[in-house]
């Protein structure tokens, strides 16, 4: 795997035109390329700004017709709920787009967890096409970075951490909306390209934590997105990388 890749920007507004432009280019290579665009989403607050982004000035960038949307994890409300990841994607791009149904490949939130995880299992399996030991290779995961240094709704010291005979799981964290599903480590580090945005004073800890701590990954979840043959960018604005030095 190759060092990660650092970018600052001097603020967050910076840093979400930034992610919007990476963003656009890693479509256009996708489709050029494979002919689609398999873009798997990050959920929380951070990302909203971006998907604005990209459903506005960056409207016209991206041949959304060839985009196939996943997320990176959910938490088990309803899609119409306020904490759903699907629902704050919806609000923010998805709606404002004119995609297909069969485009937009989201975990089902409203099911039981076990279900919604096995479900949406089998769906990466159907639209990836897996021979039954295989890994989808999304073209870009969008990861943040929790205060805790957790990446999708894998937590510290979390038995899902080490998981790597499912691509998906159901877990329970210590966090709002507890019980979430969320992919694993191996298909996070089978993606082509994995970036984290992460913005803002409170998670500088957490970043100087995820790259320059102790190797502790069980405590810093974070530093097990590794990709073997993939590439990492942390796009960062300058407050959250104030402790790197
Ligand atoms: C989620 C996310 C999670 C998020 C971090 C950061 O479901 O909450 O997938 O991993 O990216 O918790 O969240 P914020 O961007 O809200 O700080």
């Amino acid at each position: 795997m190759s060092e990660p890749k650092l970018i600052v920007l001097d603020n967050a507004e910076a840093l979400h035109v930034r992610a919007a432009e990476e963003i656009a280019h890693i479509a256009g290579e996708a489709i050029c390329t494979d002919g689609e665009f398999t873009f798997c989403l990050t959920g929380g607050n951070t990302p909203k700004p971006t998907y604005e982004l990209l459903a506005s000035r960056f409207d016209h960038s991206i041949d959304w017709s060839e985009v196939q949307f996943f997320w990176g994890d959910e938490r088990c409300v309803p899609p119409d709920s306020e904490g759903s990841n699907f629902g704050m994607a919806h609000q923010a791009l998805l709606s404002r787009l004119d995609l297909r149904p069969d485009q937009v490949h989201r975990i089902q939130g409203e099911a039981p967890p076990e279900e919604a995880a096995r479900s949406y299992e089998a769906e990466l399996r159907r639209c990836f096409n897996l021979a039954p030991e295989a890994l989808p290779a999304f073209n870009l995961i969008l990861l943040g970075l929790g205060d805790n240094v957790h990446v999708a709704s894998l937590f510290p010291h979390h038995p899902a951490l080490h998981i790597a005979d499912r691509l998906v799981v159901a877990v329970e964290v210590e966090a709002p909306q507890p019980r979430r599903v969320s992919l694993t480590i191996p298909v996070i580090n089978n993606a082509a390209r994995v970036m984290f945005i992460v913005s803002g004073e409170n998670k500088a800890a957490a970043v100087k934590d995820a790259l320059r701590g102790p190797r502790d990954p069980d405590r810093f979840p974070a530093q097990l997105v590794a990709p073997a043959h993939g590439e990492v960018v942390w796009l960062l604005d300058r407050a959250a990388a104030r402790l790197l030095g």
